[in-house]
């Protein structure tokens, strides 16, 4: 595991709970106690979604040297600053150390993995592996390969998220934000947008999310609930009575400039939202929410469907 802040964190503590041993290293001043209070932190909520026989949340290491931590490494996922040159210049630091068959899947939100991986001597064993905040608890993975990475590789690290127990996805195409950050940056560009307009406050349009279309996409994705828009007819009745609508918006839909002023009033409509509960506070309630949301997951998927 390399860098251990955020994601990469919760990462180590989700390998441990799947039985996984892992070894880490992070350059910043306290990052083993850090790694340790967050596998505390995280481990209960593991432990009521069912861990490996074999999980240890002890089983780790903690390394002063990234070619240390990669040493016996089969899979490598780095979480370092989503700044290119800083992960080119650790895969430059890890690259004699890696064992020939190990696979490097890079956490990077965005960036393409063929920039990640020029040059390198393990380029065709790289692969952008994107988890979603907080990794210990989201499923989705989205696994992409660049224009140098063996399709091996990629069918290696989807199996591995898979058998890990994540829900990868695999992308057929590597763009700047993977998938899921595109959808979300085009649905976060009209909330912007909502309020730069004066549509609605920012506790109204995440209200707006939160308490209507975001309970259905939990269960299934836009494409499927707007097939059930279209009633007993499906898609095929979606696409010929409501599509025409629903397109005739794009064209009104528009990129808000997110000026100095536009961020101070969304800062402080968050303020508001917030109502004095840190962002701490909110991020334990969220994860809270999340594990009973698997745990209804899981037995909704397994429920016999209703004719
Ligand atoms: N935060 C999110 O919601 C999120 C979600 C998915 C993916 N990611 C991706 O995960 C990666 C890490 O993001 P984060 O949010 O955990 O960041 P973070 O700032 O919380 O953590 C980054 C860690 O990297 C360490 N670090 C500093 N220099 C380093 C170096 N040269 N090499 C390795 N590590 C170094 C820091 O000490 C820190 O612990 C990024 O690529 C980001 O795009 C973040």
């Amino acid at each position: 595991m390399l860098g251990t802040g955020t994601v990469g964190a919760s990462w180590v503590a989700y390998f441990l709970s799947r039985g996984l041993a892992v070894s880490a290293w992070d350059p910043a001043e306290g990052a083993e106690e850090r790694v340790r209070t967050r596998i505390a932190a995280a481990w209960p909520a593991l432990e009521r979604l069912g861990l490996e026989a074999n999980a240890d949340p002890g089983a780790w290491q903690f390394h002063h040297d990234p070619a240390d931590a990669v040493l016996d490494s089969t899979f490598v996922q780095e979480n370092a600053p989503e700044r290119l040159w800083l992960k080119r210049e650790l895969y430059g630091r890890i690259a004699a150390a890696l064992p020939a068959t190990a696979i490097v899947a890079s956490s990077s939100s965005g960036i393409m993995p063929s920039d990640l991986q020029a040059g390198q001597p393990f380029a065709d064993r790289l692969v952008v592996g994107h988890p979603f905040n907080p990794p210990h608890l989201i499923p989705l993975v989205e696994v992409v390969g660049g224009r140098d990475t063996a399709a091996v590789t990629v069918d290696a690290a989807v199996d591995f998220y898979r058998r890990i127990g994540k829900r990868p996805i695999r992308l057929g195409k590597e763009v700047p934000g993977h998938l899921v950050n595109r959808l979300q940056a085009a649905l976060w560009r009209e909330a912007v947008d909502a309020v730069a307009r004066g549509i609605a406050s920012v506790a109204d349009v995440d209200a707006a999310i939160a308490h209507g279309p975001g309970l259905r996409w939990a269960l299934m994705g836009p494409h499927l609930t707007f097939a059930l828009a279209g009633g007993s007819g499906g898609m095929r009745h979606f696409m010929e009575h409501l599509a025409p609508a629903v397109t005739s918006w794009w064209t009104d839909l528009r990129e808000p400039q997110l000026s100095d002023e536009l961020k101070a009033q969304i800062i402080a409509g968050i303020d508001a939202e917030a109502g004095g509960r840190t962002p701490d506070e909110l991020a334990a309630k969220r994860d809270e929410g999340l594990v009973a949301l698997l745990e209804l997951l899981a037995r909704w998927r397994d429920a016999p469907e209703r004719p």
